[in-house]
């Protein structure tokens, strides 16, 4: 996995294009569910590798920029943890020692570049995320971090190969989920929006990530060819 220098923010600039197709994916996204209150939302995916931390770090920086909203965005993929890489901070004092009890949630956020964007990182290593996940602590855990943010904007682990995603999303007011264009077969997907559906998960809409034909350049995101859009897949 590449591993960022310096901070996802300097490649994320408010002219970027990159930029630009969040606001619209972002405003999509209220337009979709003008009338519901939509504040607390669950990035994830059916498989691995499909850009969840990308997405959800952008949407994080998007919705603190342009809500002007105190938003968090929480890392609740201790399996393979990367918001912290995104935004150059310490891995540790994060969600597992809070679920784990070794730590106080209000200690814990960390700053962003962003005023309005704090960031609560993954926690240190733990063999047993879903138990974790399972425990009352993760409902008072969410309930605190919805007492102290107006947005939360949630990573996850992949819904296919664990559960930690199905157990977080009813949590959340909904959750989108990022496809991998061009690479994640159509069964890959029915699968994962089978277990979201069979769960209750509120889903939102899908988010193409359109990496085929950038990965040359993935070393650098002003290179990067996003193409995010929302959809509701209610209509599908
Ligand atoms: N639009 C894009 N264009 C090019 N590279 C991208 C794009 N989106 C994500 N990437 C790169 O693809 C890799 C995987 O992205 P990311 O970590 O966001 O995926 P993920 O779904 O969170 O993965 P995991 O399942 O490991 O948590 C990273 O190296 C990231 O920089
Ligand atoms: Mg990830």
């Amino acid at each position: 996995m590449e591993r960022f220098i310096g901070n996802i923010l300097d490649y994320f600039d408010e002219e970027s294009p990159e930029a630009t197709e969040f606001r619209r994916l972002y405003s999509k996204l209220k337009n979709l569910y003008a009338g519901q209150n939509i504040k607390n939302l669950l990035i994830t995916s059916s498989t691995i590798g499909e850009g969840k931390s990308t997405t959800a770090a952008l949407l994080a920086c998007t919705v603190a920029r342009y809500r002007e909203t105190k938003t968090i965005l929480v890392d609740c993929d201790l399996r393979r943890p990367r918001v912290h890489q995104l935004f150059n901070l310490s891995k540790e004092d994060g969600v597992a020692d809070v679920l784990l009890g070794n730590k106080r949630l209000d200690t814990c956020f960390k700053q962003s570049p962003l005023e309005n964007l704090k960031i609560l990182t993954s926690g240190g290593v733990v063999d047993n995320p879903t138990e974790l996940f399972n425990s009352p602590k993760m409902k008072d855990l969410f309930s605190e971090i919805k007492f102290y943010f107006d947005a939360v904007i949630v990573d996850s682990p992949p819904i296919n190969p664990v559960t930690d995603a199905l157990i977080l999303a009813p949590e959340m007011d909904g959750a989108l989920m990022v496809i991998k264009a061009g690479q994640t077969p159509k069964e890959v997907v029915r699968r994962a929006v089978e277990l979201m559906r069979n769960t209750g998960v509120n889903i939102l809409g899908v988010i193409v990530n359109n990496m085929k034909e950038v990965l040359p350049y993935y070393y650098d995101y002003r290179y990067y060819g996003y193409d995010y859009y929302a959809k509701s897949i209610k209509a599908a």
